[in-house]
């Protein structure tokens, strides 16, 4: 349920103080990941909020992004596209550089990544300033792709993403 695996984040979750800067709280959810029946919880109800047929394909946001991307496609039967930092993709790609809260970073996708008409699903841990997010919707839609909606474990709520990739609706297990 919604409230089961609201609590299951926030009781995996590990706050890390200067990390990957000074001044950064990094929110690490390995232990979530770690944990077989509270990650298989977590995936089943994003799966469950949005219904088996909501989507036709996932998309995972490097690194962390993967391992619920992954989960999630794999549960709904649906199959997953990688977005990956600068440099990593083997073919022609679509590439977006946004500021981070600690930096900039680059983004990748394949350009032929995404099936017309197809409604892709952005999957990724934690959302933050949502810079992240919105370099990757960038990314999907110059590569056909429609972007749906946005689901995360964590969303920090005072960081204002949510705002940002309006009108796109954004499901958090968890916002704090
Ligand atoms: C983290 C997280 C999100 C992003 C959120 O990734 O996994 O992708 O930051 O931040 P934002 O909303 O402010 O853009 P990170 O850059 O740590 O990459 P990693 O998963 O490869 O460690």
């Amino acid at each position: 349920s919604g409230p089961e695996a609201a609590r299951l984040v926030a009781s995996r979750v590990l706050d890390v103080p200067d990390f990957p800067k000074p001044g950064v709280l990094f929110k690490d959810l390995m232990p979530l990941f770690a944990d077989g029946v509270a990650f298989r919880e977590v995936i089943d109800g994003i799966v469950a909020y949005h219904g088996r047929d909501g989507f036709d394909v996932v998309v995972g946001i490097e690194a962390r992004g993967f391992v619920v991307a992954a989960a999630v496609a794999y549960a709904a039967g649906v199959g997953v596209v990688p977005v990956r930092k600068a440099g990593k993709l083997p073919r022609p790609a679509h590439s977006v550089s946004y500021a981070l809260e600690y930096g900039e970073a680059t983004l990748e996708v394949h350009e032929d990544a995404f099936t017309a008409g197809h409604r892709v699903l952005v999957v990724d841990d934690v959302l933050a300033t949502g810079g992240t997010a919105e370099a990757t919707l960038d990314l999907v839609e110059r590569a056909g792709g429609t972007v749906t909606g946005f689901t995360v474990l964590l969303e920090l709520g005072f960081l204002g993403a949510r705002q940002r990739l309006a009108p796109r609706p954004v499901h958090a297990l968890l916002t704090v």
